[in-house]
């Protein structure tokens, strides 16, 4: 059984093999044209923490492809009501595909375990994979070839940005890291990111300078300082990371035609300002937009490429 829980579960082929299939149903979806490429089928999405993107891309991508989709929160009681193998092998008996949302990333590996259908990560504290497909999908209708493209990464060297330097090794971008140490990435954390899938024109530098991070780069891409899930270390968070805000100065510092992009929700005034979020450089709500498209190519890959069944619909 195939799932998709790091980038580091597609090969770089079937990652631009995905990529091209989300412009291609984009594409059609924009002329108007719904194919039914998911008729029958239903996608089961279990949500530990909160939402707005995520759940939506998935639920109007199920149903644009023919599909439906159901949200299961609390109610299920995830780690209390029942075990995670009793779980994954009810909804595989009863959906094609598992979307999962999860406070620990352990959980949805147990998961995938256990489960004889996909599963899907929908962000955990270690990696948020769907963010980085529908992110380079982004920079690819904006630069075309990403090769060689610096991607700056500003900020806590979080979920997303783990995911965005696994995405960068496999599409030969230079990835930059501006953090302050104790919330960059590990020397060791990084060699396990980057995996054995590395194409040419991939570079990794990790600096504490924020004006170095971003210098020349193609696009700059920040986050919240506090993820879900961190509230605690809020105070300490928004003391350390302060001096990496995205500003018009900090802009300046970047390519002249440099996208800015946040995966979003935002803390306007803190990671990054106002006048960033709603510059003509911002990317914000099209990246948004292509969770969307680039979440179908990955079901229809998914579901109908990597793992087929045989389904009659009349
Ligand atoms: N970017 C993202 O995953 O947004 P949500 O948390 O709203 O799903
Ligand atoms: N790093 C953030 C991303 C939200 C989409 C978090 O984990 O809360």
């Amino acid at each position: 059984m195939r799932h998709f829980i790091t980038l580091n579960d597609v090969r770089t082929v079937e990652f631009r093999h995905i990529l091209e299939l989300s412009a291609s149903i984009k594409a059609e979806t924009q002329r108007g044209e719904l194919v039914r490429r998911l008729s029958g089928r239903m996608l089961a999405m279990i949500f530990e923490k909160q939402s707005l993107r995520t759940r939506v891309s998935f639920e109007t991508g199920m149903f644009q492809l023919g599909g439906g989709s159901m949200h299961l929160g609390s109610e299920i009681g995830f780690g209390k009501r029942e075990s995670v193998k009793d779980i994954a092998e009810v909804l595989s008996s009863m959906v094609d595909a598992i979307m999962f949302r999860s406070k620990n990333h352990e959980s949805v590996v147990e998961l995938a375990k256990y489960s004889s259908v996909p599963v899907i990560n929908g962000l955990t504290d270690k990696a948020h994979p769907c963010q980085a497909l529908a992110d380079v999908f982004t920079m690819q209708e904006v630069f075309g070839d990403l090769r060689g493209l610096k991607l700056a990464w500003v900020g806590d060297a979080n979920n997303v940005a783990a995911s965005l330097l696994r995405a960068s090794a496999k599409l030969g971008m230079r990835f930059s890291v501006a953090a302050p140490a104790k919330f960059q990435f590990k020397t060791d954390e990084v060699k396990e990111l980057i995996g054995e899938d590395v194409t040419d024109g991939f570079e990794i530098e990790l600096t504490d300078d924020p004006v170095k991070g971003v210098k020349d780069a193609n696009a700059v891409y920040t986050d919240v300082w506090v993820s879900m899930g961190q509230e605690a270390e809020e105070e300490e968070r928004k003391k350390i990371l302060s001096p990496y805000q995205v500003n018009s100065s900090l802009m300046k510092s970047a390519n002249k035609s440099a996208i800015f992009l946040h995966c979003l929700p935002a803390r306007r005034g803190l990671e990054v300002t106002d006048e960033v979020m709603d510059s003509g450089q911002s990317k914000i709500v099209l990246q948004a937009e292509n969770r969307l498209h680039a979440q179908k190519g990955l079901l229809v890959w998914l579901l109908n490429e990597a793992n087929t069944k045989k389904i009659l619909v009349t």
